[in-house]
């Protein structure tokens, strides 16, 4: 009998039957780009951007269309990008028949050298090596010109875009916006997890990008839609969960996508076919998850200037925290000043480590949270 599959997918792709709603993002997604439109999306980390992005490539309305998706985390400099967004169109459009090979071949011209043949098949192969970008501008050029002579329209995902902010180069933004401007046979989707960059990017009037893309964030899948589906997984693969179990779960992550399916994910493994998933087996999941990120939250921490790791503290403690510079936060929590307060907040929302929701503050990361008040040896874990 081979393994069961675990319903809670918490890496790599998501089989459409584990993949949960997004149903109207999916459709505002596909009715962009098919209307000819570039989209930005916006939301927390980890979320479900990716996913998403990789769930709408596989609609029906896109069956025309060549998809590429990169990453940049990672890269540092826009001879990197230019690397890693070459490697992806290449690998895509060699895969596609004679006309795109020759096409490309003609195309390229400033990265011939890496082309070979497999001497095996016999097929052309393409080891492009960041080395082998001698001029980043003739090599993007020639990447938009492949996706403009492609035989059918493209759709570029880049993910954690603004990451561009980060490179070395010059006008970076302003050359990128160029290229993008004039392509007629490209959509291009910018998601991001750093809101406040994202945002000043697409929205500040002196930025490149100003207006080119229309914005979309996505948010926690909705309570009465995800807490369903877990119990439904549970039951196709003959198990028993309480409906309220879940539904505490989902409240003390606030529905985050990466945290719920985590416990799942967990809790699912700890739980025998035909059995129950009680509320000690969610706890203790909890706990290992708890365990597992201890090392990263040390180390945010360790980074933390000191004004902004009291704040940090304060609230995670209040769980939720509105006048941060009242005197009553300030005194309670044994802050210095409402002045100080308020620039390590800006620091904070500027790094994404909270958020301000209408009046309130919040960490973005509601594990952290957790990890805070345990630290702190208060009642961290109630469900
Ligand atoms: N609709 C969904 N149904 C079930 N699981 C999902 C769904 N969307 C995302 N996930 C899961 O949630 C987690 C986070 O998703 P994803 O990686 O897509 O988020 P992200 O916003 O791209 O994160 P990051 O900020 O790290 O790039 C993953 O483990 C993924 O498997
Ligand atoms: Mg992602």
């Amino acid at each position: 009998m081979g393994k069961e599959t675990n319903p809670f997918v918490v890496k790599g792709a998501i089989e459409s039957q584990y993949f949960c709603d997004r149903v109207t993002e999916t459709e505002r997604i596909v009715k962009s780009i098919t209307n000819g439109n570039n989209l930005v999306l916006i939301s927390p980390r980890r979320m479900g951007k990716t996913g998403l992005i990789h769930h709408s490539f596989e609609q029906a309305e896109f069956k025309d269309y060549y998809t590429f998706f990169i990453d940049i985390l990672h890269t540092s400099s826009l001879r990197e990008f230019t690397f890693v967004f070459g490697k992806e169109v290449f690998d895509k459009l060699l895969s596609k028949g004679k006309k795109m090979k020759k096409m490309l071949l003609k195309t390229m011209a400033s990265l011939q050298g890496s082309f070979g043949v497999d001497p095996m098949t016999g097929n052309p192969t393409f080891g492009l090596q960041l080395g082998d970008i001698v001029s980043v501008d003739y090599t993007l050029e020639e990447i938009f010109q492949c996706l403009e002579q492609a035989d059918r329209p493209c759709i570029v995902a880049i993910d954690e875009f603004q990451q561009i902010t980060n490179y070395p180069e010059k006008n970076v933004e302003a050359l990128l916006r160029s290229y993008i401007q004039r392509t007629k046979n490209i959509s291009f989707i910018f998601a991001g997890s750093e809101r406040h960059i994202m945002q000043e990017m697409f929205q500040t009037a002196s930025r490149p990008f100003y207006y080119s893309a229309e914005m979309m964030e996505l948010n926690a899948i909705k309570k009465e839609i995800y807490v369903p589906f877990i119990v439904q997984k549970f039951e196709e693969k003959h198990r028993k969960i309480d409906i309220n179990l879940v539904e505490n779960v989902y409240d003390l992550f606030d529905g985050h996508t990466f945290y719920v399916q985590k416990t799942f994910n967990e809790s699912f493994l700890n739980t025998s076919k035909r059995g129950a998933c009680t509320k000690k087996i969610v706890l203790e999941s909890i706990e290992t998850l708890l365990e597992i990120y201890s090392p990263f939250f040390k180390v945010t921490l360790s980074e933390m200037p000191e004004k902004q790791k009291e704040l940090f503290y304060s609230i995670a403690l209040d769980g939720s925290a509105e006048a941060i510079t009242s005197a009553e936060f300030i005194d309670r929590h044994s802050l210095s000043s409402a002045s100080s307060v308020q620039s390590a907040a800006k620091r904070l929302l500027e790094r994404d480590l909270i958020t301000k929701e209408g009046k309130e503050y919040r960490l973005t990361d509601r594990l952290f949270s957790l990890w805070i008040k345990r630290l702190h040896g208060r009642a961290y874990l109630r469900l």
